[in-house]
């Protein structure tokens, strides 16, 4: 690898990704493993990744406890920079010698440290300075292992930082990582550039290199790789990098099923085929979705007519490329951790990002060229490979599509009358510059008339929901308080522009209880 990396061994915290999150931000590359990976006396998975520092994650376990996670305690003799976070912190008194037990005086929230030693994390902060921190433990470290000193405390946890200098051990009771921690960053900040002599040499531009040699390397001479473009920023930047390292031998399969957005095909291939010359294959398949579909108007029963079809014509498309080996996803890092903690993979199966039982199918091999990366470093690759912002910043949207924004009958009219719908939302919204400060904006169209007046005459139509949510991951959404200007232009714009609505309203729930989608 050309550039440093820093390992966080991983206990299972739900602010595990986070501490990468910050750390990459600091552009400094950064990898989660289990803490599994640290497990073997001679720890040779550990010294094989070659880390300027490793992160010892917080867990919900305590350290004491039958069955906790452990490593083994050789990674301390190793001469590489540890920083301990809250469990990790625990585990490193534990395991060198000290004492942890249950707090009587339990620390869930925010909470007030105060900087007693001015070094390592805290060399930044002035002794004596109370610092705002996020804290969630209810064990704390009652004796600390030989050698070790102080270096916060805070009301209800006398160790909330202890360090050994000479080791290169830095520990930390709270969270760091979290916004919570206003300073937090510049305390990570501390250790990875004076205890682990970081040189920031984690870049987009870099990454691009390496990871075209990767493909090349893994791909070798010969052979297709085929690529599902949906027009979502993952495939569309895996279909840019894949297409960076080996040309005309990427084909993409972009499927138009009747439920697009207005203008999406022609967007696709406008990006794909015009200007980057890319091998592009855009299937009208409308007919066959919507006559699969006519007649349904169950949700689950949508998704899956619509992923059987997708499957379906993928497959005969891919039996037409000579040569097919391979089979391109933008499958992202989050994804990846999620099926490698050392608690097996979480009960939130994203299925979506895979085109469900393909490769194994087909005997494709699958090429992944952003696993190592977050959303965000997505978006700054597509930049870096001349991807149009408009491109790189657009909302998700749902695979199945409009299909589950138009409840009731499933015909070309209502879509119809839906994409124009949305058309205008999409545009005033951009028009407000609320586009990409919101996660997701759009119309569903609702089987419910009501009685309308327009002009002199009576109106009997159907409503549009308009939805408009803030989130980070899709997880957990709030509704946004779109200003008042917003909402009437699009109601107006909507109800005197599109013909079959005569209502417009807008959907105030949260997620939970609501999901983003209708259905
Ligand atoms: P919900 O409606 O579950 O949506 O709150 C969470 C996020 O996932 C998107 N979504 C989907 N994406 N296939 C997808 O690729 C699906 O079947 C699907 N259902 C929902 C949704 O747009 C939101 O961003």
């Amino acid at each position: 690898m050309a550039h440093q990396l820093v390992l966080v061994l991983d206990f299972g915290s739900q602010y595990t990704q986070l501490i990468a999150r910050r750390i990459r931000e600091q552009s400094v590359y950064c990898e989660i493993h289990p803490c599994t990976l640290a497990q073997d006396p001679e720890l040779r998975a550990v010294r094989a990744l070659n880390p300027i520092g490793i992160v010892l994650s917080g867990g919900p376990s305590s350290v004491y406890e039958e069955g906790a996670p452990h490593i083994h305690e050789a990674l301390f003799d190793l001469g590489i920079p540890v920083l301990g976070i809250c469990y990790g912190a625990q585990l490193t008194a534990f395991l060198l010698g000290g004492k942890v037990t249950k707090a009587e005086r339990r620390e869930f929230g925010r909470a007030s440290v105060k900087v007693l030693r001015p070094e390592g994390v805290f060399k930044s902060v002035g002794a004596g300075e109370e610092l705002q921190v996020w804290a969630s433990h209810g064990d704390h470290v009652e004796a600390l292992p030989p050698g070790f000193v102080q270096t916060a405390e805070s009301a209800n946890c006398a160790m909330s930082g202890f360090a050994h200098a000479a080791r290169k051990i830095d520990c930390i009771q709270f969270h760091a990582e979290v916004v919570h921690t206003p300073r937090g960053a510049e305390l990570l900040h501390n250790w990875l550039f004076a205890a682990c002599g970081a040189t920031a040499d984690w870049s987009m531009a870099s990454f691009v290199d390496e990871a075209i040699a990767r493909i090349r390397a893994q791909v070798g001479a010969t052979g297709r790789v085929i690529c599902g473009l949906s027009g979502g920023v993952d495939s569309s930047v895996a279909a840019a990098l894949i297409h960076k390292a080996i040309g005309d031998r990427l084909t993409c399969i972009f499927v138009d099923n009747g439920v697009l957005r207005r203008g999406e095909r022609e967007y696709v291939a406008s990006i794909f085929k015009d200007h980057f010359h890319v091998d592009l294959r855009v299937i009208d398949a409308e007919d066959r979705f919507l006559t699969a579909l006519a007649g349904c108007t169950d949700p689950e029963k949508k998704r899956k007519i619509i992923g059987g079809e997708f499957i379906a014509v993928f497959e005969e498309q891919a039996k037409t490329i000579a040569d097919a080996k391979w089979l391109a996803q933008g499958t992202l890092y989050p994804d990846v951790i999620e099926s490698v903690s050392f608690k097996g993979p979480s009960a939130v199966i994203k299925s979506h990002h895979n085109v469900g039982g393909l490769p194994e199918k087909m005997n494709l091999v699958l090429v992944e060229p952003l696993r190592e990366l977050f959303k965000d470093e997505v978006r700054q690759l597509g930049l870096e490979l001349g991807l149009p912002h408009h491109m790189v910043w657009r909302q998700p949207f749902p695979g199945p599509g409009l299909a589950v924004r138009c409840l009731g009958p499933l015909t070309k009219a209502r879509l119809d009358v839906l994409r124009a719908a949305e058309a205008i939302i999409d545009e005033e919204i951009r028009a407000a510059g609320l586009y990409e400060s919101i996660w997701q904006s759009f119309g569903v169209l609702l089987p419910v008339k009501s009685v309308g007046v327009m002009g002199d005459a009576r109106t009997y139509e159907e409503t549009l929901a308009l939805r408009a949510v803030h989130s980070r991951d899709g997880m957990t959404a709030d509704w946004v308080h779109l200003p008042y200007e917003v909402l009437g232009t699009i109601s107006s714009r909507v109800i005197n522009e599109v013909r079959g609505i005569n209502r417009v309203v807008y959907d105030i729930t949260s997620k939970p209880p609501g999901t983003i989608e209708w259905e």
